[in-house]
């Protein structure tokens, strides 16, 4: 990955919402130049001079540095759980088989045990799903790959993969063995992170360019609308719903993007959809 200095990182974002908004009202046009003008001024100077180079991780070493600090505050992850809780609820009864897939540190898992569910968690990281077996002690979590579950056809009531299938070229073989696994009629939801998300250079980074862990990154694969469809129709799968979820104003207050000039990048990113949530059913 190139390098970008937090000034030019910081102008992108200014620059951005000033563009989205340049016929809303002149006088917010202006405000942005300012800032911009504000942040070239000072370019010798901290932070402005700091240089982000955040080196790549495959995804077995990434997630085990991951793991560590996975669980800190993550306005994607709040945004998430605010649509799927709420549907997983709808959707599970006590004692229903579950399925948290690429798992991680165990969220969902969690989740759908206090909703009294049987509720396997799977993950391909040993490292996270330690920190999945701490929260929840007497959970079931396995290691597995989501194109290799270890399960039989038909075994469980529902499956529920959240931010995962971002890192796979191509979700469909994924998609295909979670329709195996689930009995017909039963449910699939899939959360990812959304291509219009992207437009700030999101991949899986974690870490932070001012202290403990240094700055690292894995890498994300955004699927289009047309790759998903393509993907659920192999599978056999009926779309009962596709939610488009964007940041709240909070939300956006929280990413490092807002650090500097708030206003600019809720200009910037405020109504973008961030994440996907499909709810599928099981049809074959
Ligand atoms: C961003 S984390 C999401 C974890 C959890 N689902 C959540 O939403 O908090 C992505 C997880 O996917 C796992 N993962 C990625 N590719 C995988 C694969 N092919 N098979 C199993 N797990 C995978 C990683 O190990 C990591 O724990």
């Amino acid at each position: 990955m190139a390098s970008i200095t937090v000034e030019q990182y910081a102008v992108g974002v200014v620059g951005l919402g000033l563009i989205r908004h340049w016929y809303v009202d002149g006088a917010a046009n202006e405000d942005r130049i300012n800032e911009m003008r504000e942040i070239l001024d000072q370019s010798e100077e901290f932070p402005w001079n700091l240089e982000l180079n955040p080196q790549e991780r495959d995804l077995i070493e990434g997630y085990s540095e991951w793991a560590k600090i996975y669980d800190g505050p993550n306005p994607l992850i709040e945004t998430e759980e605010q649509v799927v809780q709420p549907l997983l609820r709808r959707l599970v009864k006590p004692q229903a088989r579950v399925l948290d897939a690429a798992c991680g540190t165990g969220r969902h898992a969690q989740f759908l045990d206090s909703l009294e569910c049987i509720c396997v968690g799977v993950d391909q990281s040993i490292e996270m799903l330690d920190v999945a077996k701490n929260k929840l002690p007497g959970g079931r979590f396995e290691l597995g790959t989501l194109e290799r579950l270890p399960f039989e056809d038909n075994e469980l009531d529902l499956a529920v993969v959240s931010l995962a299938l971002c890192h796979l070229s191509d979700p469909t073989a994924a998609v295909t063995e979670l329709a195996r696994v689930v009995r017909p009629d039963g449910t699939v939801v899939v959360t990812d992170p959304h291509p219009s998300s992207g437009i700030i250079g999101g991949q899986g980074f974690y870490g932070s360019i001012t202290e403990g862990q240094p700055m690292r990154w894995v890498r994300n694969h955004y699927h289009s609308a047309s790759t998903w469809l393509r993907a659920f129709r192999a599978a056999q799968f009926s779309v009962e719903d596709c939610i488009e979820a964007p940041l709240s104003d909070e939300q956006i207050a929280g990413l490092p993007a807002s650090m500097l000039y708030p206003e600019a990048a809720l200009a910037a990113l405020s109504g973008i959809p961030s994440l996907w949530v499909w709810e599928l059913r099981v049809q074959k």
